[in-house]
């Protein structure tokens, strides 16, 4: 009897452990921030079958983000389903019906099996709401932030779920770019590494995993170049215009770096070397640029604003 019990609790733990280590299949998702980022991907998971509540601070705000995501699945439907207009049109019906959204994120997280923070890019903020919301989250839950350039470690330790907590890094704009980066810190678990992977296959991307190291991998090469070719103009080495040309001619790339800087958003590429320049002063990669530095005080950020190293109409 003894020799049953024994066996019956060794066999009911090996059992325990083996559900415990079981990857988390992830059906239903909370994405925080409905801006560009966050509705991208609120999109792109409600397409994909996952249950999804999109997050923000006020009513008129996802008023926006649903219209931006009609608009959205509009167009790739058009394309999806060029000459199937009957199942294009169940696909955007299912999609929506998918999708709900909440001013009050403590309130939907109690269900959810992911967490995905696209809000403003500020640590505090960010993990003020991290903090806030592992305290209405189940054990289970997974948080990830969309983050570009913080830390994800720094984010996880604002929670008490740093083995639950990983980067998901979309890109813009989500449903037509690719790739997703999967981040994990020294303390992401390998269950939380691997769910995360699956659910990117899941959302239809093709996942890339990478430590938690600045820019991780596309911006951690892209930034410093578009940096470097800021450079070889403000030394009066060559013409912007030159630049652009020998980059989409010469390395077949689809955009010069000029253009790219416009289109990103001088503000954002400022932010972004700014914050990395602070952690390592010394690395000639991140160094600040006086241009970049002039053309976004005179608030010539790029495309959005109609100016920033070209002119736009
Ligand atoms: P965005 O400004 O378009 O959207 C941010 C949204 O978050 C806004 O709608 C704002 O109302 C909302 N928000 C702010 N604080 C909130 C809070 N406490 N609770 C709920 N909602 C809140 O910003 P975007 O471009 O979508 O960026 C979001 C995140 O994604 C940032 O961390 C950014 O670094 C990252 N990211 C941005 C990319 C881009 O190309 N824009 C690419 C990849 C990552």
């Amino acid at each position: 009897m003894a020799f049953a019990t024994r066996h019956f609790v060794r066999a009911a733990s090996s059992a325990a452990a083996a559900a415990a280590a079981k990857k988390l299949v992830i059906k239903h998702v909370t994405v925080i921030g409905g801006g560009l980022m966050g509705s991208g991907i609120a999109q792109v998971a409600a397409a994909s079958g996952h249950t999804v509540v999109l997050v923000d601070q006020s009513d008129e705000i996802l008023k926006k983000s649903t219209k931006g995501i009609e608009e959205s699945l509009k167009r790739v439907t058009k394309k999806k389903f060029a000459d199937k207009p009957e199942a294009g049109a169940e696909f955007i019906e299912k999609t929506l019906k998918n999708l709900t959204m909440s001013t009050d994120a403590a309130a939907v997280v109690h269900s959810t099996d992911l967490v995905i923070e696209a809000i403003v890019e500020n640590l505090e903020v960010k993990n003020d709401l991290f903090k806030r919301l592992d305290k209405f989250a189940p054990d289970h839950t997974i948080f990830a932030s969309n983050t570009s350039s913080l830390q994800i470690t720094n984010l996880a330790n604002s929670t008490t779920r740093q083995d639950r907590f990983g980067g998901l890094h979309f890109f813009n704009p989500v449903p037509m770019m690719k790739l997703v980066e999967v981040i994990r810190t020294p303390m992401t678990s390998q269950k939380t590494f691997e769910s995360l992977m699956d659910f990117s296959k899941a959302v239809g991307k093709s996942p890339v995993s990478c430590k938690d190291t600045p820019g991780f991998i596309v911006n951690r090469l892209l930034v410093p170049y578009m940096m470097e070719a800021v450079r070889l103009f403000e030394r009066g080495d060559a013409s912007k215009e030159d630049i652009d040309v020998a980059m989409k001619l010469g390395a077949g790339y689809p955009m010069g770096p000029f253009e790219l800087l416009d289109y990103v958003g001088l503000d954002t590429s400022k932010y972004i070397i700014d914050g990395w320049h602070s952690l390592e002063p010394n690395n000639p990669l991140f160094a600040p640029s006086p241009l970049l530095n002039k053309l976004v005080a005179e608030k010539k950020l790029g495309k959005k604003t109609g100016e920033g190293f070209y002119k736009y109409k």
